[in-house]
């Protein structure tokens, strides 16, 4: 399998703190790879650095599809096929769902029989949007928001989709809900770089996973063998 992201020997610093300390990752063509880690261990810092939105590498590097994108601006990392579901959701709260959903198309001029495609496809995976399509993003549930923040980033037509806890603070059943939908992505051919705490869930849909704390890797398996993890189970499954 050949890989459409790969990340070398990763350093990064936030001025004089350090937060990557040398972290070597890659997703294959059509695979669920999770990034597992608790508070401050570097999962948000490993995303926003790939998207080119946070400033600090200094060392290592980031290829995508065999390119090198580390020093690239942002909309030229998204432009290359990047889309980025931001930890907290961050949809525009003023705006309508439409609206938000066709802001994630702002790239692709011309293209409207894609765009309504995609469209299309985003409703189908989450109906609860397609029944909210008027209402103003802020007034959505968290639940609906999330919904919103993974449709606004696949109406971007990407070539990969990374995902920063699209699990956090929200119901149980509506994780499955979004989680469901993740899976379908997926099988429909979209790689993805799931970050997570909630390994659960991360490991139910994922392929291969690598754990991260405090700016390293600690272990990196595949997803069967990271659930049966005792390491894992202990420190992130809340088992004992
Ligand atoms: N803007 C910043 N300035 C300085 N340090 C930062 C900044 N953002 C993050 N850090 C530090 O970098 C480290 C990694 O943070 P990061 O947000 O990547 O962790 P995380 O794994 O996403 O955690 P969480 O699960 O809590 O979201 C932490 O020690 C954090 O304090
Ligand atoms: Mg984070």
């Amino acid at each position: 399998m050949s890989n459409i992201l790969e990340i070398e020997n990763l350093h990064f610093q936030y001025g004089e703190i350090v937060a990557l300390r040398g972290i070597s990752l890659n997703v294959g063509e059509g695979e669920v790879v999770t990034l597992l880690g608790g508070n401050g261990a570097g999962k948000t810092t490993t995303l926003t650095a790939i998207s080119g939105l946070i400033n600090g590498i200094t060392q290592g590097e980031i290829r995508f599809m065999g390119e090198k994108i580390n020093g690239k601006a942002p909309h030229k990392i998204a432009a290359l096929g990047i889309a980025h579901s931001l930890e907290g959701r961050h949809i525009f709260s003023q705006l309508t769902v439409m609206e938000n959903l066709m802001m994630g198309a702002y790239l692709r001029k011309g293209d409207n029989a894609g765009i309504a495609k995609d469209l299309e496809y985003v409703f189908h995976l989450f109906p609860r949007l397609k029944e909210r399509e008027k209402q103003q993003g802020g007034t959505l549930s968290g639940g609906e928001q999330q919904m919103l923040a993974v449709g606004r980033a696949l109406m971007q037509a990407p070539k990969l989709l990374m995902l920063d806890e699209p699990s956090l603070g929200i119901a149980p059943i509506i994780v499955e809900d979004i989680f469901r939908a993740l899976h379908q992505i997926n099988q429909d051919g979209l790689p993805l770089l799931l970050v997570e705490q909630n390994c659960n869930v991360a490991l139910d849909i994922a392929h291969r996973g690598y754990v991260i704390e405090t700016g390293e890797i600690i272990l990196s398996d595949t997803a069967q063998a990271l659930a049966e993890n005792e390491l894992i189970q202990k420190s992130y499954m809340g088992m004992e």
